[in-house]
């Protein structure tokens, strides 16, 4: 048998305890898959008398992960520290620059500092994996890296972040506000104490942005995407959705256009039938279409401390059945001076169907006024219905819910303009676009 692969771990909390326990239970069983041995020569974390139920005896500890990945004797380094900046991006840089292979599950670090991060790895003959980083369990970066190699992809999309998932599956099952459901998402552990990053799409934008290097062969551009959030979500556009035969999820979504690349992470809404709207609660989906293999759907697990410490495990081993002088997989899919400068499609020009929800004043005439103003700008639509509350009062506020054939996101950010012009709109228009899957 060969010599074991000695690895560093960085961070033991959710996923590094979790990939610890696995390792060390499941340690002959991988040997055999190897041909090695993998050994946990040493550890890192910020507090050394911490019970995390994992066995860290005969293990050096290491207070500084950075002063673990540039002197302790390693084959691997892997990082499970998170965060963009700090003792995982200096870590990470210091075990490339020494030609350790990297395995991360750090999505931040990725986002910001991917192609430099792939520069020096290449430079050094290092592998960098970060399987965990995209979509948690499910093997997407392997999907896009190396089993559809050869495939053009026209779009690649899913829902990325769990914790999103969850609350707009509550708030259709139950009929629950958003912030009800937040709320239980924070006390099952589901939601951080600081929200934001998952609610206001940053989090799936940064795992979308490596999709669409992978996808694409274009640099990361993690700050050149579309956002928007579901802190505007109500149960009421959610009821509509459902009564015109959709559901509403977060969608992060990668799109080849004429005119460049649409990166975008926005409330979407996909058709009932389709499998993507049955995926619920904490769950991720990824699609991928390419024109060899079609339309492939990946459905698990997203996060967590076993499922993510799965993916891990996965680069690990991958890089300890590697043998040295093979051809490297590389780190984006292709040598990181290959990628091409990522021309960003304008969203006003993104092409797709459109949900608009109106708040209107209950005047004479104001039906028919919003159907020209939307043939105005040529914006062609499916339906139009008016509903009122069945207990208003005479003369309040009705809502008016269009659907839109495919248009352009000029014509109807027009056509809203044009409607607000008017002076009887009450509260802020809603407008949701429509995503439909290529076939499943
Ligand atoms: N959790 C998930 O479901 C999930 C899913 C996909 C990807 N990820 C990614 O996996 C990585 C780890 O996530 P996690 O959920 O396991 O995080 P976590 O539970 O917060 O654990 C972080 C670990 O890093 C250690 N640490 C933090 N700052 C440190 C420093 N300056 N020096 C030394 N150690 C430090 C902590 O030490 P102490 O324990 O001593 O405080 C802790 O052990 C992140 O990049 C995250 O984005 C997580």
């Amino acid at each position: 048998m060969a010599d074991a692969l000695r690895i560093g771990i960085a961070g033991l909390g959710t996923v590094g305890a979790a990939l610890v326990r696995i390792l060390q239970q499941r340690s002959n069983e991988l040997a055999i898959s190897c041909g090695r041995k993998i050994e946990i020569a040493a550890v890192s974390a910020r507090n050394r008398n911490k019970d995390r139920g994992i066995d860290l005896s005969g293990i050096a500890w290491y207070d500084e992960p950075l002063d673990l990945a540039a002197n302790a004797d390693i084959d691997v380094y892997v990082e499970l520290v998170g965060g963009a900046n700090g003792a995982a991006e200096a870590s990470v840089r210091a075990a490339l620059a020494r030609g350790l292979h990297v395995v991360t599950a750090n999505k931040a670090l990725l986002a910001r500092y991917g192609v430099e991060l792939a520069r020096i790895a290449e430079k050094n003959g290092a592998l960098l994996n970060y399987e965990a980083a995209v979509a948690g369990g499910i093997p997407v970066i392997k999907a896009l890296r190396e089993s559809l190699t050869g495939n053009h992809f026209s779009r690649v999309y899913g829902i990325m972040n769990g914790t999103c998932n969850y609350i707009l599956s509550r708030m259709e099952k139950e009929g629950l506000s958003f912030d009800e459901c937040l709320k239980d998402a924070q006390r099952l552990g589901y939601a951080e104490a600081d929200p934001s990053f998952d609610i206001e799409g940053n989090d799936t934008a940064h795992k979308l942005a490596i999709m669409t290097t992978l996808a694409f062969g274009s640099e990361i551009a993690a700050d050149d995407i579309y956002l928007e959030g579901i802190t505007n979500i109500s149960i009421e556009d959610i009821r509509a959705a459902n009564e015109l035969g959709y559901r509403i999820k977060l969608l992060g979504v990668a799109q080849k256009t004429d005119t460049g690349i649409e990166q975008r992470v926005h409330p979407t809404m996909v058709p009932l039938d389709s499998v993507i709207a049955q995926v619920d609660g904490v769950t991720n989906a990824v699609a991928l279409e390419s024109d060899i293999l079609g339309e492939l759907l990946m459905v698990g697990p997203g996060a967590g401390g076993s499922a993510t410490a799965s993916a891990v495990l996965g680069d690990i081993t991958d890089i300890a059945k590697s043998r040295p002088g093979a051809q490297q997989v590389p780190v984006l899919g292709r040598p990181a001076h290959l990628l091409e400068p990522y021309r960003r499609a304008q969203m006003r020009s993104h092409e797709g169907g459109y949900f608009i929800r109106l708040t209107v004043a209950d005047r004479i005439g104001v039906f028919a006024n919003i159907a020209t103003r939307m043939a105005d700008n040529g914006i062609s639509l499916e339906s139009i219905v008016q509903r009122s509350q069945p207990d208003a009062e005479p003369g309040a506020p009705v809502t008016i819910i269009l659907v839109t054939h495919a248009t352009m996101e000029e014509a109807v950010r027009n056509a809203v303009s044009a409607i607000r012009a008017e002076g009887y709109l009450v509260g802020e228009p809603q407008t949701i676009r429509i995503e439909r899957p290529k076939t499943v």
